[in-house]
């Protein structure tokens, strides 16, 4: 078997009392999308914080790129090519679209020797990397609180798809979207997937995951209790898998 693009290994958590995680070990592969399902407190957004860089394991390994890796913080992961997209979005509402592209990556220019951020270069390469993202978004300097759930969750994965991520995890992705944008959403994931990203999916919505992903993987109490291949489940079992008994 070849090394996985990323993998948690035996991996615990305990917040206070609580056992997120309990020897939870997860891999994936790229240009594979592997849905992350699970009730409420399963342990899901624990998995996904912890491959992110948002806070480390108490016990475990995470690999990545056949190497063992220590993540320091998110922006760490980031530099590493693992892109997250939470549920609220994190993007700045009262910044405009390229400036949201660019969130704390801003280039820079001098004038008369004063460091400036370069905003026509951000503008630039936004509408470049938001091109292929066929979204419908004619202006690029509004601020990004004008625009829907669906527009915003596309920007921020052509931020993702512009910083050339190896990994994008997505916490929810379509939860807060109507219909059409829900359908975007799952479309760009799909093109992403061909070109070789490796996608973390988290959803409590069936029928994404089956339209999706390639492989699904359980959570309850924080074990993971069965992975299946998409095409060989059904969501009856993925049901009593999350539900347990
Ligand atoms: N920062 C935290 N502090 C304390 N408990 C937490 C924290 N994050 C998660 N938990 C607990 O860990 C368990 C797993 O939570 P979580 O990973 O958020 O589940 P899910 O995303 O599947 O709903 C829950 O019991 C939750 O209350
Ligand atoms: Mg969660």
């Amino acid at each position: 078997m070849t090394e996985p693009l990323l993998e948690a290994r035996n991996i615990y958590k305990r917040f206070g009392g609580v056992h997120a995680l309990e020897n939870v070990t997860f891999r994936l592969d790229a240009g594979e999308v592997v849905a992350l399902a699970g009730d409420n407190g399963a342990g899901k957004s624990t998995l996904i914080k912890i491959i992110s860089g948002v806070f480390p394991p108490d016990e475990g390994e995470l690999r990545y790129q056949g190497e063992p890796v220590a993540l320091g913080n998110p922006q760490d992961a980031r530099r590493r090519g693992i892109e997250t997209i939470y549920q609220d979005l994190a993007l700045a509402d009262n910044l405009d679209v390229g400036a949201n592209i660019f969130l704390g990556r801003e280039p820079m220019r001098r004038v008369f020797g004063v460091p400036v951020m370069d905003r026509r270069r951000m503008r630039a390469e936004a509408a470049h990397a938001l091109e292929a993202l066929d979204i419908g978004l004619d202006r690029l300097d509004r601020p990004v609180r004008a625009l829907s759930g669906g527009q915003r969750q596309c920007i921020a994965i052509g931020r993702a798809i512009h910083w050339n991520a190896r990994v994008l995890i997505m916490d929810e992705p379509t939860a807060a979207l109507g219909v059409p944008e829900q359908r975007r959403v799952i479309a760009l994931i799909r093109s992403l997937k061909l070109s070789g990203v490796g996608v973390i999916f988290i959803s409590h919505n069936l029928a994404d995951i089956f339209d999706v992903s390639d492989r699904i993987v359980v959570l309850r109490r924080g074990v993971n209790v069965g992975e299946r291949p998409t095409r060989e489940a059904n969501a009856d079992e993925i049901v009593r898998l999350m539900v347990g008994g």
